[in-house]
C-alpha cells in the first residue's frame, strides 16, 4: 500500500523487498518477482514523497497524457523510431511544421517521463516506450482514451452531482451521455464518430497488454478440447463479440490442429471480412438477439459483461444460455475478477473507465457468482492467471 513520506524503517522494509526481488527477476527473470519488484518500487516513490508535493504531482498529471497525445499528431514516435538516431528538435518540429517552442514543451514532458530519451541539449532519441508509442496499438489505446474518454472524464464530478451520486446504470444515460450530450450509448454513437470507433476496434487488438494470453495458461485442451464430440459442421468455439478476431488468432496459432469451427461473432462494421486462408468464419449478430449458433462446445467472451449494467448482462447470458447444450456446452468468461480487498490500481481504474463509457463496472467474484447464478448457470471455477490479469470464470448450464 501506497503511504505518503513514512518512516525510515517502512522504507527500508520496502528497499529490501525491492532488492531481492529484483535479484530474483535478474537472476531467473522470474515473472512474480519483476511484479513485486514494481509494486515495491512504486510504494517506495510513495514512501519518499512529501504530501504536498504528491497532491501538485496528481494535480499536474493530466498534462502527461496531454503531451503524449500531441506528440502523436506531431509523429515523434514514429519519426524517432523509424529514424533511430538522435534528432534535434528542428528535424522533430519540421515534420508536421510545428511551432519549435511548442515542440520543444512537449519534448521536455516526454523526456520526463521516460517516453524520449533527452540524448543533449534540445537532442532527443527513440528509447522502450518511444517504440512501443509507434505501435498502432498503443496509438490508438492514447487516441481512444485521451479524445472520447477526458471530456466525459472532466464532466463526470458535475454529472455525478446532479445525479445526487448514484451508479448509472442505463447504457444510454450515464456520464458519457451527460459529456457528450448524446442519448446514443458508445456502440451507437461510434456511427457518427467512425474514426474513434476504428481506435477502440485497435485498442481492444491491444488490450491485454502485456498479461499472458489466457491459452497459454488456462487448460484448454484438457478442459474444453478434449471434451469437444466432433462430427462433421460442428462448432468448437464462438468468440461472442470477439471484435476483430485477435483472441481467435491466438486460439488457432495456440491449438493449429484443434478439430471444430471457429466462429468470430461481433457487429457488421467490426467483423473483418472472412478469407480463405483463416480458419475463422465471421458472423455478424447482436448481443440482445437470440444466439444464431447452437450446440458449440465453447462460448467464449472476453471484455464484453463488464461493458453492460447487470440487467443487460442478464439478457445476454440468458440469450447464450438458450443455445448451449446442457452438460456439453461451457461458457468461458474472461474477464477482472476485482478481490473484495486490495484490488489492483489498474483493475480499479478500468472500473471507472467502464462506468464513464458505459454505466457499467468490474465485479468481484461474488458478482459474477450471483450474475450467472441468476441467469441460470452454475459456476464450475474461478480460475486466476499466474501472476496478474483476467481471470477466467468456467460455467455450464444449471
Ligand atoms: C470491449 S469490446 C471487446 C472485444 C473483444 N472481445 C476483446 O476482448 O478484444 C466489446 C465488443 O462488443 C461489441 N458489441 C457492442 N454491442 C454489441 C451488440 N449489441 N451486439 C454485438 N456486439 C456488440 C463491440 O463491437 C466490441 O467489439
Amino acid at each position: 500500500m501506497i503511504t505518503y513520506v513514512s518512516d525510515t524503517q517502512h522504507i527500508d522494509r520496502l528497499i529490501d523487498t525491492l532488492r531481492q526481488a529484483a535479484d530474483g527477476f535478474k537472476h531467473d527473470k522470474s515473472e512474480k518477482d519483476r511484479v513485486i519488484a514494481l509494486k515495491a518500487a512504486q510504494d517506495l516513490v510513495g514512501a519518499l514523497q512529501k504530501p504536498r508535493d504528491a497532491v501538485i504531482q496528481l494535480s499536474y498529471s493530466p498534462t502527461q497524457i496531454l503531451c503524449v497525445r500531441i506528440g502523436i499528431d506531431l509523429d515523434v514516435f514514429t519519426t524517432l523510431t523509424n529514424r533511430n538516431v538522435p534528432l534535434a528538435i528542428e528535424e522533430l518540429a519540421a515534420v508536421k511544421n510545428a511551432d519549435l517552442m511548442l515542440t520543444e514543451r512537449v519534448l521536455r514532458v516526454l523526456a520526463g517521463i521516460g517516453y524520449v530519451v533527452e540524448h543533449d541539449i534540445r537532442i532527443y532519441a527513440a528509447n522502450t516506450m518511444t517504440r512501443q508509442m509507434s505501435t498502432r496499438e498503443s496509438d490508438a489505446t492514447v487516441k481512444f482514451l485521451f479524445d472520447v474518454g477526458m471530456p466525459s472524464l472532466a464532466k463526470t464530478p458535475e454529472y455525478f452531482r446532479q445525479a445526487s451520486f448514484q451508479s448509472p446504470a442505463e447504457t444510454n444515460n450515464g456520464p458519457f451521455q451527460y459529456g457528450e450530450k448524446t442519448e446514443k450509448s458508445l456502440w451507437e454513437w461510434f456511427a457518427q464518430c467512425p474514426e474513434s470507433g476504428k481506435d477502440f476496434d485497435t485498442y481492444m487488438e491491444g488490450n491485454r497488454g502485456d498479461n499472458l494470453n489466457w491459452v497459454d495458461w488456462f487448460p484448454v485442451q484438457e478442459r474444453l478440447i478434449d471434451g469437444y464430440e466432433a462430427s462433421e459442421g460442428d462448432v468448437l468455439l464462438v468468440d461472442v463479440a470477439g471484435g476483430r478476431g485477435h483472441e481467435l488468432a491466438a486460439f488457432q496459432a495456440k491449438f493449429p490442429n484443434a478439430l471444430g469451427r471457429l466462429i468470430l461473432e461481433d457487429q457488421p462494421g467490426v467483423l473483418p471480412g472472412n478469407d480463405s486462408g483463416r480458419k475463422i468464419e465471421s458472423l455478424s449478430f447482436d448481443l440482445f438477439k437470440p444466439q444464431p449458433i447452437q450446440d458449440a462446445r465453447i462460448y467464449y467472451m472476453k471484455f464484453i459483461l463488464h461493458d453492460w449494467a447487470d440487467a443487460q448482462c442478464h439478457e445476454i447470458l440468458q440469450h447464450l444460455r438458450a443455445a448451449m447444450k446442457k452438460g456439453y456446452s461451457k461458457l468461458i468468461i474472461e474477464e477482472f475478477i476485482l478481490p473484495d480487498k486490495g484490488a489492483p490500481l489498474a483493475q480499479t481504474m478500468l472500473d471507472w473507465q467502464m462506468m464513464v463509457f458505459c454505466s457499467s463496472m468490474e465485479r468481484t467474484r461474488d458478482h459474477w457468482e450471483k450474475l450467472l447464478t441468476s441467469a441460470g448457470f452454475q459456476m464450475v471455477k474461478f480460475w486466476f492467471p499466474p501472476r496478474q490479469g483476467q481471470g477466467i470464470i468456467e460455467a455450464e448450464v444449471a
